[in-house]
């Protein structure tokens, strides 16, 4: 693994968190982040939902059972997606778009010494509906995903999941 890589490479989901709050300032760094990223045709799809309020985390717990640990998290970003800002108000474009965002959202995360874990929403239907209920979301605003994040209370290895037997040269 090149060196010059490890912001990557040491980017792992972290589900324990001490017990302080994530300065304001780097929240703005990471959404400065988080909009920094590929968007088709310049259409930047995404919005953000900052959740600090420990009831309201422990309301998104019960629709995000995968995501038990952020009770014990001091916040979340949420990354919604607006469909009829995508390109071609296509569902794919938004995803593309915004996941691309949730990725730079966590590898500013790690560059700035917190740590997070990425929590599924779309496309479970259950959960999209949840969260929808939970913020009253307009019609066009689709939950995507919750980046649970603070400072880490656990440390990983840095790592890649490479394999030579997914990679194909010329054909297929
Ligand atoms: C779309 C998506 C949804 C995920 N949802 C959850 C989740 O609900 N709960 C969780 O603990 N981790 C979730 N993860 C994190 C993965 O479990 C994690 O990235 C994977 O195990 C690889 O580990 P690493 O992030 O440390 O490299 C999700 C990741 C992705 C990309």
């Amino acid at each position: 693994m090149n060196k010059k890589l490890d912001f990557i490479f040491s980017r792992r989901s972290i589900r324990k968190f001490q017990n302080k709050k994530v300065e304001a300032e780097l929240v703005q760094d990471i959404l400065q982040a988080a909009a920094a990223v590929p968007s088709a045709m310049c259409r930047d799809p995404w919005r953000f939902l900052v959740i600090e309020n420990s009831e309201t985390l422990q309301k998104l717990s019960t629709i995000m059972p995968n995501g038990s640990f952020m009770t014990e998290a001091p916040m979340m970003i949420m990354m919604l997606g607006d469909i009829k800002e995508a390109h071609i108000e296509s569902e794919s474009y938004m995803l593309q778009d915004c996941s691309a965002s949730i990725e730079n959202i966590l590898l500013a995360i790690n560059a700035l010494g917190l740590g997070g874990c990425w929590c599924g929403i779309h496309p479970r239907s259950e959960r999209v509906a949840g969260v929808r209920e939970l913020f009253n979301l307009p019609e066009n605003i689709i939950p995507i995903g919750g980046i649970v994040l603070g400072y880490p209370a656990e440390s990983k290895e840095p790592r890649t999941r490479f394999d030579a037997s997914k990679v194909h040269y010329e054909k297929w």
